[in-house]
């Protein structure tokens, strides 16, 4: 297995691009289900979990080509609709094939997704919402057994948590409903929005898209016609790596972001002391003499993003007093806690409320990745920490950051990719 290898503390310098949205990735390549032709995706980072879902779609018989951050993909060919575990429980995101599944072949089997780090992330609400649109949903051996003989049929659907997979997937099975689906209390992250636009392109009228409530005329099995996407910039991502610049206080500048989809992002750097030069594709950090101490509490979008809360966890470390932060959306999501202790970090816990007291001078050490953002916590710390560290099962980072340790060197950190 590979680790990284961190050497601090450094101050960083330069300019790095940043790659598209995983998450906007996921349920764009799930909805090339519903197409009839070959469908372009660009600007696709080359991460895991992209090659994973790909990998499930040509396991369901689909044909695609990938390189260079494009990828065309055609499921005219698609022969199986059996989402089997052995790549679903790798990837919880791959129950985005269940909604486009059912919507063009009236059945589908997957499998359930398992637990996961930070949460036990059911998906009762997607289900809950395919069987008012008429589907019959059996739980059997692990799998969801979705059947829709004759069709989906469009309805009112009132999800009772914002679910952001869930939203996602219920507007792609009503792309091709017969009538109307009203979803009420959906999610309005840049992802979802992505997604609308791109079926509303393909053919689908969609009203409310961006807000909370959005209405779905489906085509009544009529296949869409989905050419060419670019995928938006992620914005978690691109937040990463302003909590970089910011805990080496430092100047760096983030090219290729979309800054309208980081408000909460940066509103929160800017109350911590941070100025920036901000365009509308680019952004800059500028140092700051001291770090404020912070307050969040995570929320759906357009709230402070479940996504960086861990990273902004590291960064507070180095914030000159006392830190609070609310973890709302998962139940377990402050699994990076433990390992940021070991940097010599006073974190203290109170359910899902973390206090964290700065600042640390942290010291290097050997950690463990448990997930995505955690792991992005982990190499933040490393970055600020004297001496060296050694972030492990960097695995979790991989289905998430394109080229990490490539874009940080880029930005003057001392880092290297080694095996065990
Ligand atoms: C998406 O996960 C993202 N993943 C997550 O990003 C992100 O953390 C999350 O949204 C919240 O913003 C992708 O988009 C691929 P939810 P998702 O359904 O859709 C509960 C990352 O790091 N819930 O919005 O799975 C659930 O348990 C990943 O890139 C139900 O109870 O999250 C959670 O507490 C991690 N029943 C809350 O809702 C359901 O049927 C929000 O979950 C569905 C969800």
């Amino acid at each position: 297995m590979d680790y990284l290898q961190i050497e601090g503390p450094n101050r960083l310098s330069g300019k790095i691009k940043i790659s598209g949205a995983k998450n906007a990735a996921l349920p764009l390549i799930a909805s090339t289900i519903l197409s009839k032709s070959e469908s372009k995706i660009s600007n696709l980072p080359n991460v895991k979990d992209v090659k994973t879902l790909l990998k499930l779609l040509s396991n369901l018989g689909a044909k695609y080509s990938f390189e260079d951050g494009s990828a065309k993909i055609d499921t005219s060919s698609t022969s199986n609709t059996k989402a089997v575990y052995d790549i679903v429980r790798t990837m919880r995101a791959s129950v985005l094939v269940l909604g486009p599944l059912l919507a063009r072949f009236g059945h589908c089997e997957v499998s359930l997704p398992g637990g996961c780090a930070i949460g036990q992330r059911p998906i009762d609400l997607h289900l809950k919402a395919l069987s008012l649109m008429g589907a019959s949903i059996e739980i059997k051996n692990g799998y969801v057994i979705a059947n829709a003989k004759k069709g989906l049929r469009g309805t009112r659907i009132i999800f009772d948590k914002v679910t952001v997979t869930g939203t996602e997937n219920i507007v792609m099975a009503a792309a091709l409903a017969k009538g109307k689906t009203t979803i009420v209390n959906g999610a309005k992250e840049p992802e979802v929005v992505q997604l609308c636009e791109v079926l509303k392109e393909a053919g689908v009228e969609i009203e409310g898209i961006g807000s909370d409530v959005l209405e779905i005329y489906g085509t009544d099995g009529e296949l869409l016609d989905i050419k060419e996407i670019k995928v938006i910039p992620d914005r978690i991502e691109a937040g990463t790596y302003l909590c970089a610049g910011a805990i080496t206080n430092s100047k760096i500048t983030l090219q290729n972001v979309n800054t309208s989809h980081m408000d909460a992002i940066i509103t929160k750097l800017q109350e911590m002391g941070f100025s920036f030069d901000i365009k509308k594709d680019e952004i800059t950090i500028n140092p700051t003499n001291s770090i404020n101490p912070v307050k969040i509490t995570t929320k759906e979008y357009p709230g402070f993003p479940t996504d960086m809360q861990a990273q902004f966890m590291a960064l507070s470390l180095m914030a000159n007093g006392v830190s609070i932060i609310e973890e709302r959306l998962f139940e377990n999501r402050f699994m990076h806690v433990s390992e940021l202790l070991r940097f010599g970090a006073k974190i203290s816990l109170n359910a899902n409320i973390a206090t964290i007291t700065g600042p640390t001078k942290l010291c290097g050490a050997d950690v463990m990745a448990t997930d995505l953002r955690a792991s992005s916590a982990l190499v933040l710390a490393g970055l600020a920490a004297k001496g060296v560290t050694n972030v492990h099962r960097i695995y979790h980072l991989d289905r998430g950051y394109e080229s990490l340790e490539k874009k940080l060197s880029a930005l003057g950190a001392k880092i290297q990719r080694l095996k065990e």
